[in-house]
């Protein structure tokens, strides 16, 4: 899927009310404290352009799942307070989202300043892309901006919706992630290495399919890889598996050897006879594993084996834990690998969600090109589908 959207600076927005959607779907402790605000500092390119040209900024996000109800936990308020201490300047909060708050705040804004609704799944029209609930975000503003990569693969009303009532651009973060990451499934530098772990081959049948069409190397590491030592023949103990994704799981490895792609599975696991932060771990062969133990991490061998792919690689994808690196004890594969990633000369592109918190954990997010701000969105669009929120933008 490639794109060639109109962006913030295609079109004039000087003086005009900007819709902005935002991802600020951001972690919080018990106190409402925001603990990552990677998405919030992704999003701030945008807010300032659109600030310094003069526009009236009306932003938009959800944040969790709240199942169409206001609920104070998921308020936008620590967000829009988070943001006017970074903008230095005040981001007026509105008490609700389409209701008098709203639309009050909207019609108030001047030139150059900045304004938040709430969040828009305090509706269940959100979610539904109910056309009178677009129509009625819509109606704040004169242009729309979408710059909620995160999001982007869900059509909704603030995502996509919108877009039938406004002239729609992309900010400059979808920009920027669509560049990155569409340059490396188009024009790759090789050899171009994609590194795929966590737990389900369910979750990512699509993008080892898609991948499997344009990698030089193919590296499957956490728990996934059980699935596909057993379609090799090899003997997982009680390690994790998906039966059902066995046949699956032998027909990529088919189509990977049709293809030339040097595709790496684990040859050896560090395993344990029960899942426990304390249990400890012995280094067994991957395709033999005892009876009795399961495999929570890749073992040294492997280590060796996926830092030299991914070291002497001109471009590495990477999406998904390599072990349960929740636990100190078989965290030392994930770190090896993104320490290996982090050392090399590779244009690297590190997937949302676990991939991106444990590089921005162990220190290597500096070392990196890319780190999206997508989880789901990111697979979708390593997959090659096509994301509705970005769909719905205007084409060059
Ligand atoms: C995310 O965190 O992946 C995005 O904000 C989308 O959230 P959702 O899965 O609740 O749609």
């Amino acid at each position: 899927m490639t794109y060639n959207k109109k962006s913030i600076e295609d079109i004039c927005v000087k003086g005009k009310k900007v819709l902005v959607r935002c991802d600020f779907n951001v972690p919080q402790d018990e106190d409402l404290n925001i603990t990552d605000e990677t998405r919030i500092l992704g999003a701030l390119p945008t807010i300032k352009y659109l600030k310094e040209q003069g526009a009236a900024v009306i932003l938009c996000s959800h944040l969790g799942r709240p199942k169409g109800e206001f609920k104070s936990k998921y308020s936008l308020a620590p967000v829009a307070k988070r943001l006017s201490e970074l903008l230095d300047c005040e981001v007026k909060m509105a008490e609700d989202v389409i209701g008098e708050s709203a639309k009050t705040m909207a019609a108030s804004l001047q030139p150059g300043e900045i304004g938040m609704i709430e969040n828009v799944r305090f509706h269940k029209e959100e979610e539904k892309n109910d056309a009178a609930f677009a129509k009625e975000l819509a109606s704040m503003a004169e242009v729309y901006v979408n710059d909620a990569f995160g999001t982007a693969h869900r059509a909704h009303a603030s995502t996509a919706g919108v877009a039938d009532y406004l002239p729609a651009v992309c900010g400059y973060l979808i920009q920027k992630e669509i560049d990155v990451m569409g340059t490396a499934l188009s024009n790759p530098k090789r050899p171009f290495v994609a590194v795929l772990g966590g737990a389900k081959v369910s979750d990512k049948i699509g993008v080892i399919n898609n991948l499997l069409e344009k990698v030089d190397t193919l590296i499957v590491g956490g728990a996934m890889a059980y699935t596909f030592t057993k379609a090799k023949g090899g003997n997982i103990g009680t390690s994790k598996c998906e039966d059902d994704k066995v046949e699956y799981a032998a027909e990529m490895l088919k189509k990977a050897a049709d293809k030339g792609v040097n595709f790496l599975l684990p040859v050896d696991t560090l395993a344990t006879d029960h899942f426990a932060a304390d249990a400890v771990p012995t280094v067994v062969p991957t395709m033999a594993i005892p009876d009795d133990l399961m495999g929570l991490d890749i073992g040294p061998k492997t280590v060796e084996i996926f830092s030299e792919a991914v070291a002497n690689a001109g471009t590495v994808v990477w999406n998904g834990p390599m072990g349960v690196f929740e636990f100190d004890a078989y965290a030392g594969g994930t770190r090896a690998v993104a320490s290996a990633i982090a050392g090399s000369n590779a244009i690297s592109i590190i997937g949302g969600g676990d991939s991106a918190a444990a590089v921005e954990q162990l220190g290597f997010a500096d070392k990196m090109t890319h780190i999206s701000t997508g989880g789901g969105a990111s697979l979708e669009f390593l997959e090659g589908l096509e994301l509705p929120g970005i769909a719905c933008l205007q084409d060059k």
